[in-house]
């Protein structure tokens, strides 16, 4: 203080923190704080950065619904449990049941399955009508109106239970059965969409190109459907995670068919292209939510902001590996847990472009409207958003945020 000469009044300004002498505009020119000379500028928290460049960004792109989003993005969020199917299943789901959790993938499918049959019988009904009225065009009725298969995306062997809309019970930790393997894994439920959207059928080959810590992994898993999972990420401590998640959880047997490998996915489509029947593309984001409540390996730290800027970019080269390394007729889902446009459909946009002109690959995005019809009683889903679907964080239902968007290589 003495070395800057300070009379009472600046040294008061200068107490007050530097910040405080630049907004009184009426402090001595040689009193300003100069941010290049201080050796002690103030900190500001990444979650304070992060929240700041939300509500600059998110409140144009959501414009009246931001302030809920916000609160619920600042509010506890839920959890899933994904339940182990190499454990005791009847169990582990008795146990859940009771204590009031519903599996949502199940009564999604039953829902599908009576809108199934909803939608059959009306066609039919129109059908019958049709022929009635002028029996040459039958035919032509029944080829366009014939319903799509509403239950195909989740007749998988994936169970996950939450609690009902509203109640904020949280699960307890997971405990080993008498094999010593974990019962049920938690986490965000809403994490699960994406791979309810690859939708792997048997013998499928899979590719997951951002793996760790490998929750995504473990719900693949659960399938039973892979005829070949490969599991892939660039940083080899969080590949540890994923080995300890497949070593708490999934027998060795099976544990031994996964290849898990650290490879940098930019990659992958040179190495082994053309490859995969399903490629799961969960890239590195702004994670939201964890960016607005932890300072710990929080993105938008000071340090980190070039590689922040650069993620739009890292995200569509991954995304493109992912292109490359399906094949014909293979599917790739991308997804992210941002509520950021510029992460979520431009890069969706910008990719379909690459892959068309400069690799001469068509792809398509593929409607995954029906997701909010099957699972609006567990997650709030954004109704406007132009590619793939957004789970919004909601006070009731504080899953997310979560995009997913499903890409067929054409
Ligand atoms: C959102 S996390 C994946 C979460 C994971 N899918 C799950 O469900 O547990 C993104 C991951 O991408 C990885 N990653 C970042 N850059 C990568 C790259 N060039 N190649 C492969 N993985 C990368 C990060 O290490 C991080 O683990």
């Amino acid at each position: 203080m003495a070395a800057l000469g300070g009379g009472g009044r600046a040294a008061a300004l200068l107490r007050r923190g530097p910040a405080a002498a630049l907004v009184l505009g009426s402090a001595p020119r040689r009193y300003r704080y100069k941010e290049k000379w201080a050796a002690t500028a103030p900190r500001i928290p990444s979650t304070r950065l992060a929240l700041q460049n939300f509500d600059m960004n998110y409140s144009l792109q959501f414009k009246d619904t931001w302030p809920s989003i916000r609160v619920s993005l600042l509010s506890e969020q839920k959890y899933g449990a994904l339940v182990n199917n190499f454990a005791d299943v009847d169990r582990v789901t008795q146990e859940l049941e009771l204590l009031n959790a519903v599996d949502f993938v199940s009564e999604a499918s039953q829902k599908a399955q009576g809108l199934q049959q909803d939608s059959v019988a009306e066609q039919a009904e129109r059908e019958e009508s049709a022929s009635r009225e002028a029996p040459s065009e039958c035919q032509a009725v029944k080829r366009a109106e014939t319903p799509p298969p509403l239950s195909a995306p989740i007749t998988s062997n994936i169970k996950c239970y939450t609690f009902p809309r509203g109640d904020v019970t949280r699960f307890r930790p997971a405990r080993p059965d008498t094999l010593g393997i974990l019962n049920y894994y938690l986490m965000d439920a809403a994490s699960l969409l994406p791979v309810l959207a690859l939708n792997v059928q048997p013998d499928d080959f899979v590719l997951d190109l951002c793996a760790a810590p490998g929750g995504k992994t473990l719900a693949i898993l659960q399938t039973g459907f892979c005829g070949h999972l490969a599991a892939n990420d660039v940083t080899v401590s969080r590949t540890k995670r994923l080995h300890q998640i497949l070593n708490s959880y999934v027998p060795k047997q099976i544990r031994e068919t996964v290849c898990v490998t650290s490879w940098d996915g930019r990659n992958w489509g040179e190495l082994e292209g053309g490859t995969f029947h399903k490629v799961l593309v969960d890239v590195p984001c702004t994670t939201d939510r964890h960016s607005v409540m932890e300072e710990d390996n929080n993105i938008f730290s000071r340090r980190r902001s070039k590689e922040r800027q650069m993620l739009p970019m890292l995200q569509l080269q991954l995304l493109m590996a992912g292109i490359l390394a399906t094949k014909p007729g293979g599917e790739v889902v991308y997804s992210t847990c941002s509520l950021s446009q510029l992460q979520n459909e431009y890069v969706i946009e910008r990719a379909i472009e690459i892959a068309e002109t400069e690799f001469n690959i068509s792809t398509h995005v593929e409607d995954l409207s029906h997701f909010r019809t099957l699972f609006q009683d567990t997650f709030s889903f954004s109704s406007d958003c132009r590619l793939g679907e957004l789970v919004l964080p909601h006070l009731t239902a504080n899953f997310g945020p979560m995009y997913f968007c499903k890409l067929r290589r054409v």
